[in-house]
């Protein structure tokens, strides 16, 4: 008798209580729309992509309906779709998954899933991101499950490039270099512009230093000579928007410029004073496929060979 009455008392409670539900509010479709297809470039990882068109464009209708890719690696559709989809996941299911790495079902995501970068999302911020994705239409597609990946691999990337956050606000409006510090690392540039070693370490003191990461070699960003010294705020700002550099070389599409370059000038702009403001890292590295061993981080990659390290530097990374 006792026991009914407190499972109607308990019931009772968790009608009451109910998850919570983020107000869906104009402002956050909006600022969540500005991220999701911003530098966090969820919607690039997330959907199935025109194939041979620069940039990484989401096959229209398919947006956000999540993708298997050829290694066999997993994509989960984010729209409201109840079966396949996000529809019975709570706002605070999803914010646990974006920005500690835990999936809806208690699961440890992997690192392919930037969550590390996006652990510093302001709570507005990654509320607008939720409630944009609630806006969007469901898309039935039902995917597998994803391939495992090395722990090991997770742990890395947690403990090195995940720096404990300070109480986060993105309204930096007065500050453009804490303004582009958020949004470098909600753009997640620093997992594939920091250099991971032989040994496979992220290289911490090498932080923008390019090199070999996650999408293979990418350049260094910091104001070294080796680096984007020869970057103007103009010649940034053209780059991230046409995906080429100086109007004449174009990026592979393992850097998301198209994503990027959704920021407004003033974004763009802070992002930039942001970079010249990092300490510049002497690593040489380009693009090309004529790739030569690196004494710095001991891995191949164009101008590999014109590194020379100093005994210090090499120990201390
Ligand atoms: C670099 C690619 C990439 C980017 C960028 C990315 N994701 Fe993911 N995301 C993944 C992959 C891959 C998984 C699956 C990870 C796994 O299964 O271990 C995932 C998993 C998730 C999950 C977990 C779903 C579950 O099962 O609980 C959510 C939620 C999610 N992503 C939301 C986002 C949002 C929101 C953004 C943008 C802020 C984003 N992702 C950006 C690749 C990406
Ligand atoms: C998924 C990996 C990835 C992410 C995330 C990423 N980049 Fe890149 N980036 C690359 C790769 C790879 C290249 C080299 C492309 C090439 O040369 O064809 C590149 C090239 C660039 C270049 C061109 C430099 C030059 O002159 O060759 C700039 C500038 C740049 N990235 C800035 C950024 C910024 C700023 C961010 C964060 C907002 C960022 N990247 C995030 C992978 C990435």
């Amino acid at each position: 008798m006792s026991l009914a009455v407190s499972s109607v008392a308990l019931a009772g409670c968790r009608v009451n209580r109910g998850p919570v539900v983020f107000e869906r509010t104009p402002k956050r479709i909006a600022r969540g729309s500005y991220l999701a297809w911003g530098p966090p470039h969820c919607v690039r990882c997330h959907s199935e992509l025109v194939q041979d068109r620069p940039g990484g464009h989401p096959i229209p209708g398919r947006e956000l309906a999540g993708i298997r890719n050829q290694t066999g690696r997993v994509a989960p559709n984010l729209t409201p779709d109840p079966e396949t989809g996000t529809g019975t996941w709570t706002d605070e299911q999803l914010v646990r998954a974006i920005r500690e790495g835990v999936g809806h079902d208690g699961r440890q995501l992997t690192a392919f899933m930037p969550w590390n970068a996006f652990s510093a999302l302001s709570d507005e911020d990654v509320k607008s991101i939720v409630v944009y994705l609630r806006s969007i239409p469901a898309v039935r597609n039902p995917l597998p499950k994803g391939v495992e990946q090395d722990i090991d691999e997770v742990t890395r990337d947690r403990v090195a490039l995940t720096p404990p956050v300070p109480p986060v606000t993105s309204d930096y409006k007065n500050d453009a270099v804490r303004r582009g510090e958020y949004l470098a690392r909600i753009g997640v540039c620093a997992n594939c512009h920091t250099p991971i070693d032989a040994q496979n370490h992220r290289m911490v003191s090498y932080r923008f230093g390019g090199g070999r990461a996650d999408a293979g070699v990418a350049p260094n960003l910091t104001s070294d000579a080796s680096g984007l010294a020869h970057y103007d705020e103009n010649l940034f700002i053209q780059t991230i928007r046409t995906g080429k550099v100086g109007g004449v070389r174009e990026l592979k599409s393992g850097m998301p410029w198209w994503y990027v370059g959704h920021l407004t000038d003033d974004d763009l702009r802070a992002l930039f004073a942001y970079l010249k403001s990092v300490p510049p890292v002497v690593h040489r590295v380009n693009t090309s496929d004529d790739e030569t061993l690196c004494a710095i981080c001991g891995r191949k990659h164009g101008f590999g060979s014109l590194n020379v390290t100093h005994p210090l530097t090499a120990a201390m990374h």
